[in-house]
């Protein structure tokens, strides 16, 4: 844990605007700025940046936060790499010891420190005398000096004892280099080996460009061919993707990404000037590394040579991308090509024609299967329905799934009906488009007015701190719907009473879920709304103990209970709002 002291000093150093214009274009609106929302789709600016409170604010989907928040939501980080790179940049150094949390972060810390090392220890091999063949071989497959440096690759000798001897010079020990997956252990005698021996090496990088870990290719013809880092604590295959670091910046410009399989894939395009470009790393596309990519488009296209393209494998793999709400096309190269071999010999000319020529996943699903099966046979047609209906079940979106049924009725010759009566057959869990319990809010619902008059309280609370004691003392923070605006509520008179400021943006990040700081941000830009906060407080209880009353009178059998709570709220009301006449129940 880093002390809330240090967070609160990160915060006051460092400035909102400056850090979200870094990544989208604000405009000056008054006090504030704005500009597009990044987390939704949206024609005309909703999207809030207030200097003065040092919060963000879509009023479109609701997202908000402060500037630690901005960068989880965006850059997809973790609190402790968002506030870490806040800590950067206010040159506020963070407290190394603590907490097994925080312990377990040094542990993190320790593998990418490891992984650093190593990737100059290969980098050094490389520009030494043993990695004489290893350039030679990078110039043979058409890599520049600038690629090899960029993206820093390296070469391990073939030795299996030269990594742990460099790092053994370092008092590093063989250990923290197995869990950092760079060393293995003999099966029978337990000695210590390199992992990477004789190999061309590819550091992985995350977002933050720390190496993950690594991927080597052998120079020759030697099996396997490509050898990479086990699971470790940093790195697990499904969920990264090669080159995302480098590519991120090129992918939200371009508001597309090209997903391609291998490292020569991905950097020969990126060398060729296509680099909106990334790699699966040889395995099929993971919802999690969808969702590393969707932060920065919804639009992708995979690129497949034309051996992988048709098989039923790879198909049903793409039925994945569709519950995702991705918009997905698939490109195929020539017989015999991938997008490194094509890129050389065509130019990036060659490679982005192909990508213009890529079909929409569901057009390029039916066409593959009808050229499959023969769809003028009842059983051709049959089988290629039962391939699409997965697919057909997981589009979320009524309207493209109805144009979808209506191409395939065509295509096919069936009328929709029958279709649409298979579709009704198709088990849930293909139609299994996950269910968002964070979109939904996880409170129960209450009644718009009642929300209202909570946030209201929330709002005014906000702007004048000492009123939340208020509001507890009159109100009670029990009677509220919402246990969110609740918590916030409480918060604020903890702070107060420890006699410390309540500043909104730091307040934000005293919550762990992403809904509560939504919430503040909500009262906050609300707020200046509220003219006569006095009346706010009376009217807002009004509504709240009206809404109290119901719902006791709903769910409570018993008629006394009930008079007695009507008579408990006639006289709250009396003091706190006696002009305010009682609505009958
Ligand atoms: N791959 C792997 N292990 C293997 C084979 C492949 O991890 N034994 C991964 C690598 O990331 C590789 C990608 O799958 O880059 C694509 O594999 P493949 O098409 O076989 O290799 P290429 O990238 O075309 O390799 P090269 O051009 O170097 O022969
Ligand atoms: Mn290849």
């Amino acid at each position: 844990m880093i002390p809330n002291e240090v967070i609160d000093k990160i915060l006051d150093r460092v400035d909102i605007v400056e850090i979200i214009s870094g990544h989208l274009p604000l405009k000056k609106a008054g006090q504030n700025f704005k500009t597009r929302c990044p987390f939704h789709q949206e024609k005309t600016p909703s999207f809030m940046v207030n200097p003065a409170k040092q919060i963000f604010h879509c009023f479109g989907c609701g997202t908000g936060g402060n500037a630690i928040s901005f960068l989880m939501k965006y850059e997809k980080m973790d609190f402790i790499e968002a506030i870490t790179t806040l800590a950067d940049k206010a040159s506020i150094p963070l407290p190394r010891q603590g907490s097994p949390d925080r312990q377990k972060t040094s542990f993190a810390e320790k593998l990418y420190e490891i992984n650093g090392l190593a990737c100059g220890f290969f980098q050094e091999n490389l520009a030494g005398d043993a990695g004489r063949e290893a350039r030679r071989y990078f110039v043979q497959r058409g890599l520049n000096e600038r690629t090899i440096k960029d993206f820093q690759l390296g070469f391990a000798q073939d030795s299996w004892q030269a990594l742990i001897n460099y790092f053994k010079a370092k008092n590093i020990g063989e250990d923290i280099l197995e869990k950092a997956g760079l060393v293995l252990r003999h099966e029978t005698n337990r000695n210590f080996y390199d992992r990477f021996r004789g190999r061309i090496i590819f550091p992985i990088f995350g977002l933050r460009k720390r190496v993950l870990g690594f991927g080597s290719r052998a120079l020759g013809e030697t099996m396997p061919k490509y050898i990479n880092s086990p699971e470790t604590h940093i790195y697990s295959k499904g969920k990264h993707l090669y080159g995302l670091n480098f590519a991120k910046d090129h992918i939200r410009k371009q508001d597309y990404a090209v997903i391609a399989e291998g490292y020569f894939d991905f950097i020969l395009p990126f060398q060729n000037g296509i680099k909106n470009i990334v790699a699966t790393l040889g395995t099929a596309l993971t919802p999690e590394q969808i969702g590393a990519i969707s932060r920065f488009t919804k639009n992708v296209i995979i690129i497949y040579d034309s051996d992988t393209a048709g098989e039923a494998a790879t198909l049903r793999g793409l039925d994945l991308l569709i519950g995702e709400d991705m918009n997905v096309r698939i490109a195929v190269l020539p017989k015999g090509n991938d997008p490194d071999s094509f890129v050389r010999k065509e130019g990036p000319g060659g490679l982005t024609r192909v990508l213009k020529e890529s079909r929409d996943l569901f057009d390029y699903k039916l066409g593959t299967l009808t050229a499959k099966f023969k769809k003028f046979e009842p059983r051709g047609t049959a089988r290629i329905v039962g391939e699409m209906l997965p697919t057909l079940a997981r589009i979320k979106n009524a309207v493209l799934k109805s144009g979808y049924l209506k191409k395939m009725s065509e295509e096919l010759s069936v009328d929709e009906a029958s279709i649409r009566a298979e579709l009704g057959k198709v088990k849930p869990e293909y139609a299994g488009a996950k269910n968002s319990s964070y979109a939904a809010g996880n409170e129960p619902q209450a009644p718009q007015l009642l929300r209202c008059a909570e946030m209201t309280l929330l709002a005014i609370a906000l702007e004048d701190p000492k009123l939340a004691a208020t509001i507890r003392e009159k109100l009670g923070f029990e009677k509220f719907k919402s246990k969110a605006i609740a918590g916030v509520l409480e918060k604020i008179v903890g702070l107060q009473k420890n006699g410390e400021k309540v500043i909104p943006s730091h307040l934000i990040s005293c919550f762990e879920d992403g809904k509560t700081e939504e919430i503040i941000t909500r009262a906050l830009s609300i707020a200046p709304t509220i003219q006569d906060r006095d009346k706010g407080l009376r009217e807002c209880f009004r509504h709240i103990l009206d809404e109290n009353v119901k719902e006791a009178a709903r769910n409570n059998p018993d008629m006394y209970e009930v008079k007695r709570l009507i008579d408990e709220h006639r006289n709250m009301l009396k003091k706190i709002a006696p002009e305010v006449t009682v609505k009958k129940v």
